[in-house]
């Protein structure tokens, strides 16, 4: 059971968001980041996922890259996205943010969605520029362009990288306007994306937090769901069909 406080906030909600990271696709088996079994855990992100490091050894790095590419081309879309794509109909606006960058929300058949660290399936040029998107990169054992002989690199935002200006625009606008925002999934550590559940605190939207553990923001949610992604998910969408073909409590 939905507390009753939240289903009110469900009901009257009219503008929401729905802010993602890794634990929304945990449960179609790709690792998270942090915590005991995340990749960095094992793995040191000043190695991997920075401009330097790319430099310095673009066969690892793009290596690394290809491998979670596969891995993430293997698993598919779990209830939690599917759920998601449902949301849209439910709500006059609705967006998902999402810091992923497995592409899993686009391939659940999700069409409003903000990349803040941009898409793992889209690659480009260091030389001249060129695009190479989905199937076509992993032709190239090399990692480098056909056209210029240039390094090719994933289209996602590094440590120390700027966040696609209008990505950003899109999330903050969405989140200073958002009656509710579902934060899903995410250890809520990653700056500036993590700002965005203060933003709708500070302009008085409701902040509903699904996620297995604790986290940073836990303290200002006005929800906490204390499990699954897909679980909480699927149950918010049931209730929200419930409230809108009822309309028990619209203006
Ligand atoms: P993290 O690995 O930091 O956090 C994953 C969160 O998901 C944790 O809080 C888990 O408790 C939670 N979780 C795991 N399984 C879950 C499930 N089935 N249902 C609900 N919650 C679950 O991943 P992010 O917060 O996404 O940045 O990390 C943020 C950024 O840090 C990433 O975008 C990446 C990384 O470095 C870049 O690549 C720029
Ligand atoms: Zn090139």
């Amino acid at each position: 059971m939905l507390p009753e406080g939240l289903q009110r906030t469900l009901a009257r909600a009219r503008k929401a968001v729905a802010f993602t990271g890794a634990g929304i696709s945990a449960e179609s088996g790709i690792p998270t980041f942090r915590g005991d079994d995340g990749l960095w855990s094992k793995l040191r992100p000043e190695e991997l996922a920075n401009f330097d490091a790319f430099l310095r050894n673009p066969q690892l790095v793009s290596e690394w890259y290809a491998h979670r590419r596969h891995v993430t081309r293997e698993s598919r879309p779990n209830p939690a996205h599917d759920a998601l794509v449902e949301m849209e109909d439910l709500f006059d606006k609705f967006i998902i943010v999402t810091q992923n960058i497995d592409n899993l929300h686009r391939r659940a058949g999700s069409k409003n969605i903000a990349e803040l660290h941009g898409n793992i399936e889209r690659n480009y040029c260091l030389g001249c520029g060129a695009r190479y998107d989905g199937e076509e990169f992993e032709d190239n054992p090399t990692f480098t362009c056909p056209k210029c002989g240039g390094l090719i690199r994933p289209d996602i935002v590094w440590f120390g990288e700027m966040l696609p200006t209008e990505e950003w625009e899109k999330a903050e606008a969405a989140a200073e306007e958002a009656d509710v925002m579902f934060v899903v999934g995410t250890s809520a550590v990653v700056y500036p994306a993590a700002e965005l559940p203060m933003t709708v605190n500070r302009q008085g939207g409701k902040v509903v937090e699904i996620n297995i553990e604790e986290t940073p923001l836990t303290r200002i949610a006005d929800y906490s769901l204390r499990g699954q992604a897909s679980v909480f998910l699927v149950e918010i969408v049931e209730k929200l069909k419930e409230l809108r073909k009822v309309g028990k409590y619209t203006e």
